[in-house]
């Protein structure tokens, strides 16, 4: 599928929001930076050239740091913004400075009012009539926002919830660079708010028209991030069939075909990074998982992990890896027959729930990535926390197939300590 798609004909100028580039970069003295930049930069020119070719647009772009060093890194790494800045009428590069990571910028963006009225204000003003979005789960979930409020009268904090966005949106095409977040395919767009919690906005308006799944753009991601953003990508699949609500047929096939891609090409893929075969597969993977949960809803693991990720600003891929196996041994009694299921479809000769459980447990283990809750700054006296915020997300506890109490919840915690 082209640029050229008919959801695109109306549109001239196009804002291309770049939020969080650094997909997961917790701590400034690790130089994660350089390799997922490579990825974003080629995007950037590629994307750049097309509509300096076809649009004569008007770009807006938004980039946020985490901390100065990221910003001397980015500016290194990025000529092309620059080129960006020269070639066209309108382009903002934000570089405010907030010492806090990933995630949380856009709780800071959101608190001020930065979505509601500061930058879908600015793009109003400027006349743009499209949004792309490019990068994880947090640029595109921003772009879509961006894109629905700048059509909008509506603030944020009036349309969390399901159904409460009333559009019209601008067309909105996503672009991912990590294999995971799927968030090119779903109708929800999550924010963590003033009070560490995350919320979404689920709407069959933040549906882009265009998902371009480019597996090249995902080259360069350092194995950590590659191996955090796919086991989300896993586990919306394995939460997708495992649903007590809404489990169909056709979430049952994207999630089972998900699975065989993802687990079939991760390994692979934190081998040898530069394999673009096993790139692509695992981008139309989490595509695939991402369909299979906006048809069928996550449940416990995403519950739990999310205080993780509002709290201690842990990426959303690590807070899932980090619950994933506990919550499955939880749910053993209930879903056991349903993981059978996956574990047929994964490993040759298996089917019992078990084989699924091992498989995880052995993969999760072996992930270059933190294993405990502890290794993410979380301490015992912080349990309690978790556990309250966890058993507000009714939205997905319900979902999951054996009910959760918050004495079970808080083990769940402990056990991974
Ligand atoms: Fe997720």
């Amino acid at each position: 599928m082209t640029l050229e798609s008919r959801c695109l004909v109306p549109a001239r100028r196009y804002a291309l929001v770049l939020v969080d580039l650094s997909v997961g970069f917790t701590d400034p003295s690790r130089s994660r930076l350089a390799a997922p930049c490579d990825g974003v930069i080629a995007a950037n020119q590629r994307l750049l050239a097309h509509f300096r070719a076809h649009r004569d647009p008007v770009f807006f772009t938004t980039v946020m740091y985490d901390a100065p060093e990221q910003s001397r890194v980015f500016r290194e790494k990025l000529p092309a913004l620059d080129d960006l800045a020269a070639g066209s009428p309108l382009v903002e590069i934000d570089e405010r400075v907030v010492p806090l990571p990933s995630e949380a910028v856009i709780v800071k963006r959101a608190a001020s009012g930065f979505f509601g009225t500061d930058l879908a204000e600015r793009l109003r003003k400027a006349g743009v009539d499209g949004v792309v979005g490019l990068g994880g789960g947090s640029s595109m979930d921003t772009a879509k926002l961006v894109a629905l409020l700048v059509g909008t009268d509506q603030r944020l904090p009036d349309i969390y919830g399901i159904g409460l966005a009333k559009g019209p949106r601008l067309p909105l095409v996503q672009v991912p660079t990590t294999a995971g977040t799927g968030s090119e395919v779903t109708p929800i767009a999550i924010v963590t708010t003033p009070t560490h919690e995350k919320k979404g906005v689920v709407s069959s308006l933040l549906y882009p028209d265009l998902a371009i799944l480019d597996g090249l753009l995902t080259l360069g991601l350092p194995p950590r991030i590659t191996a955090m953003t796919a086991i989300d990508a896993m586990v919306h699949a394995i939460e997708a069939y495992t649903t007590k609500h809404k489990k169909n047929p056709i979430s049952d096939g994207l999630a089972l075909k998900a699975m065989q891609l993802l687990w079939g090409n991760l390994r692979t893929v934190i081998a040898d990074g530069g394999n673009a075969e096993a790139r692509a597969a695992l981008l139309q993977g989490a595509a695939l998982a991402g369909m299979a949960f906006a048809n069928a809803p996550v449940a416990a693991v995403h519950a739990l992990a999310y205080p993780i990720g509002g709290h201690f600003h842990v990426p959303h891929g690590l807070s899932n890896a980090l619950v994933l196996v506990p919550v499955m041994e939880f749910n053993m009694e209930a879903a056991g027959h349903l993981y059978g299921e996956i574990a047929a479809a994964i490993l040759p000769g298996k089917s019992r729930g078990e084989d699924l459980l091992d498989a995880m447990r052995g993969l999760v283990a072996d992930m270059p990535m933190e294993q405990r809750l502890s290794e993410v700054g979380i301490k015992e006296s912080d349990l309690d926390l978790l556990a309250d915020d966890a058993m507000k997300v009714t939205r997905l506890l319900v979902n999951n197939p054996r009910e959760v109490t918050r004495a079970d919840a808080r083990a769940i915690y402990a056990s991974v300590l």
